[in-house]
């Protein structure tokens, strides 16, 4: 980071105290392992989508979403040992909208780990990202868990270099949910190669968390709820006896199990994304465990988002949703069944009945 944007970071952190507001979207991961002494938590926010409109007007919906999950989190107790940021802090990669998510970022009590979003990249490849918020992947250890960022919305070269009359044309080709002209996220052979290297130093035996922005599994290729190297990443987390992969990008709860590794999804502080299972063209439906909660209504703007806690007792993830009127709901690794599973969801009768939407 540069000397300019460390002043700036601090002086914003002076800058004034943020109104707290009510139901926030946001993680909170609690680390308590039952061979470990230490347990610690760590919040998650993601999926922001800042939009600039012009001059230094910006969507304000949008701003509220990530201004209100960041004053809970600065309210949270007890507090996370770090915050991750799980990508799309911009709608179109412009300065000004990372800038502008920059600013209420730094305003976070708490170290902050930023994961790569596409509309964070296709302008510029994630230099300016780079610039305010460091490597596209990195990894390191905290109280006994190794932890790994990875950049996983790269594609083919030839998409990215030489499809494209500007770059500007490139970032609203990805940006789009169900556009045929976008190409399936990947990590990619080089990232894969460090990976590899990375997790050869690491016991096997150490709980391992994987942040992406796209599943590391492959759900809905036509919305990239996809990976298209999604098999050699999980052949390199297999060797681990606790592995979990934490994404954001598909805006909706979302829990899986394959082999040794666990899967969640967080919810976005912007907006809800439908199940891909709702959509006659689907080709691939949610994962298998995943129970969908009712979503979305549109006469309510924070519907269908929300924050979780996240606690690994035995070294394994559970995800405690809360949502936006307070209730909650959790996801728990269930040690009985090796799986995740909705522990407060589960029974139909409870759930509430699914909106028709025409
Ligand atoms: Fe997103
Ligand atoms: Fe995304």
């Amino acid at each position: 980071m540069s000397d300019t944007t460390a002043n700036r970071r601090d002086f914003l952190k002076g800058a004034g105290a943020l109104a707290a507001a009510g139901s926030l979207p946001l993680s909170l991961v609690e680390i308590a392992f039952a061979d470990a002494s230490e347990t610690f938590r760590f919040a998650y926010i993601s999926d922001a989508h800042i939009q600039h409109i012009e001059g230094t007007k910006f969507v304000r919906n949008w701003d509220r979403g990530l201004i209100r999950a960041v004053a809970e989190a600065n309210l949270l107790t007890p507090k996370p040992d770090f915050v991750v940021f799980g990508g799309d802090l911009a709608q179109l990669g412009t300065k000004a909208e990372l800038d502008h998510g920059a600013e209420m970022l730094s305003r976070l009590s708490y170290k902050t780990y930023c994961v790569m979003g596409e509309h964070d990249y296709y302008l510029d490849l994630g230099a300016y990202w780079s610039e305010l918020f460091g490597p596209h992947h990195h990894s390191w250890d905290h109280k006994g868990v190794h932890f790994v960022v990875l950049n996983s919305v790269l594609t083919y070269d030839d998409w990215t270099h030489n499809r494209w009359p500007s770059a500007e044309q490139r970032m609203l080709e990805m940006a789009g949910l169900d556009n045929p002209n976008s190409s399936p996220f990947m990590v990619g052979e080089k990232q894969r190669e460090w990976l590899r290297q990375d997790l050869q130093k690491v016991d096997k035996g150490t709980p391992l968390v994987v942040f992406s922005h796209s599943p590391l599994q492959k759900i809905y290729k036509g919305w990239n709820f996809w990976t298209e190297d999604a098999e050699e990443i999980q052949a390199l987390l297999r060797p681990f006896a606790k592995a979990t992969v934490i994404y954001g990008h598909v805006h909706q709860i979302q829990y899986n199990q394959i082999g040794n590794i666990t899967f969640h999804a967080v919810m976005a502080t912007a907006w809800p994304w439908p199940y891909p299972q709702s959509y006659a063209q689907a080709q691939h439906n949610l994962p298998k465990l995943t129970v969908p909660m009712n979503r979305a209504n549109p006469f309510f703007e924070r519907d269908a988002t929300g924050w979780q806690f996240i606690d690994t007792s035995t070294g394994r993830v559970a995800m405690e949703y809360n949502l936006y009127n307070n209730t909650t709901r959790k996801v728990a690794y269930n040690p009985a069944t090796g799986q995740p599973e909705d522990s407060a969801f589960q029974d139909p009768p409870r759930r509430i009945p699914p909106q028709n939407h025409y």
